[in-house]
């Protein structure tokens, strides 16, 4: 995807979620981001249920003034194997400690795979796809139309951990985890696009040093012109709620103080990694990382290793590569990036209010 440098035109976006907390904001950041045309919203079963899932995304979209973007639900579970959420990681409706405002939309009647297959029909060459849950949607549309991959400007997934630590198993990152055999099907899916048009896979070995902390969530208040200031304490009783006046920020740190709170209780301090936020940012300039071209697979099999992404680096396999492994980035800037689009929002829909 063209650098932001040189952007003129909105790039359109076929959005797959699984919403919880870092999904959440992606999508947040997506909607403050005047490049972006988020045209679909899928719902994968993946932090929360399904259904659980779509209620979210409506209702973040609903609160942004977006009714306009169809939602779609997704299968209730992976392709093979029994549906494992983590409520524990992303609160029991997968938005941390947020009360977001029931939705009046509905979801779309097609599914999120039928959704991927008639989006990229409609508009063969334009649309991105971002992918920040489970691949389980983007695998049962790829078995429907085995073309799908060729007719997808780009794709970036958010998932995997590539020579790095899983943070599910010691070798599976969630993602993957959850449904490894649609992730294998994904990716041998798209071996044999043009290697610019490979996936972007944006892995724990780089999203983990996206690092959310308390500051950050007091700055994106202060620029949202939300009072009082936002401060979110590792010493606060669990559970304190914002009393912020500006809603977007009330939400966003609800539901971010879970996810420290989370961490902070796996002894990763108290802060949040934003997976998807940067993989959505990816999605709409892919010049903010830098990357390694590899051949990824996905471990089905294995007794210890199931859900594992294998890059082979050096052509071992001898087959084409497949992936784009996002491997550095500047961190702080697109920190500042996020905090600054989201209170521009923040800003727009209380003004709208
Ligand atoms: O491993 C992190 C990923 O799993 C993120 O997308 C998070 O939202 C969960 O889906
Ligand atoms: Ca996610």
């Amino acid at each position: 995807m063209k650098g932001m440098a040189e952007r003129t035109d909105r790039i359109p976006l076929i959005v797959d979620v699984d919403t919880g907390i870092d999904d959440s904001v992606a999508l947040l950041y997506l909607l403050a981001r005047d490049d972006a045309d988020v045209v679909a919203v899928l719902s994968t079963a993946g932090n929360v249920p399904t259904a659980q899932v779509a209620a979210n995304n409506l209702a973040w979209l609903e609160l942004c003034g977006r009714t306009d973007v169809e939602v779609a639900v997704g299968a209730d579970g992976p392709l093979s194997t029994p549906l494992r959420t983590t409520e524990d990681t992303h609160g029991p409706q997968g938005v941390g400690y947020a009360v977001l405002p029931e939705p009046r939309l509905r979801p779309s009647e097609r599914s999120a795979a039928e959704a991927w297959v008639a989006l990229t029909r409609e508009r063969p060459g334009e649309l991105v796809g971002l992918v920040t849950g489970p691949l389980t949607n983007l695998a049962l549309a790829i078995r429907l139309d085995p073309e799908l991959p060729h007719r997808l400007r780009g794709l970036v997934v958010m998932g995997g951990a590539f020579d790095y630590p899983g943070n599910t198993t010691p070798v599976a990152e969630w993602n993957i985890s959850v449904d490894p055999e649609a992730a294998a099907e994904v990716f041998a899916a798209f071996s044999d696009v043009p290697h610019e048009r490979s996936p972007i896979v944006c892995g724990l070995n780089l999203t983990e040093r996206i690092i959310l902390t308390p500051e950050h969530v007091r700055r994106f208040a202060e620029l949202a012109g939300s009072t009082p200031t936002e401060s979110i304490s590792a010493d606060d009783r669990p559970g304190t709620r914002s009393t912020a006046s500006n809603r977007v920020v009330r939400h966003v740190s609800d539901a971010v103080r879970f996810y420290f709170e989370f961490h902070r209780d796996h002894a990763q301090g108290f802060i949040a990694h934003l997976h998807d936020p940067f993989a959505a940012a990816v999605a709409l300039d892919s010049t903010i990382a830098r990357y390694r071209s590899a051949t990824v697979d996905v471990e089905t099999d294995g007794r210890i290793t199931r859900g594992q992404t294998v890059a082979d680096w050096h052509g071992l396999w001898g087959r084409s590569s497949n992936a784009q492994i996002a491997w550095e980035t500047d961190e702080k800037a697109f920190l500042d990036d996020l905090i600054t689009r989201l209170a521009g929002l923040a800003r727009r829909i209380e003004r709208q209010s």
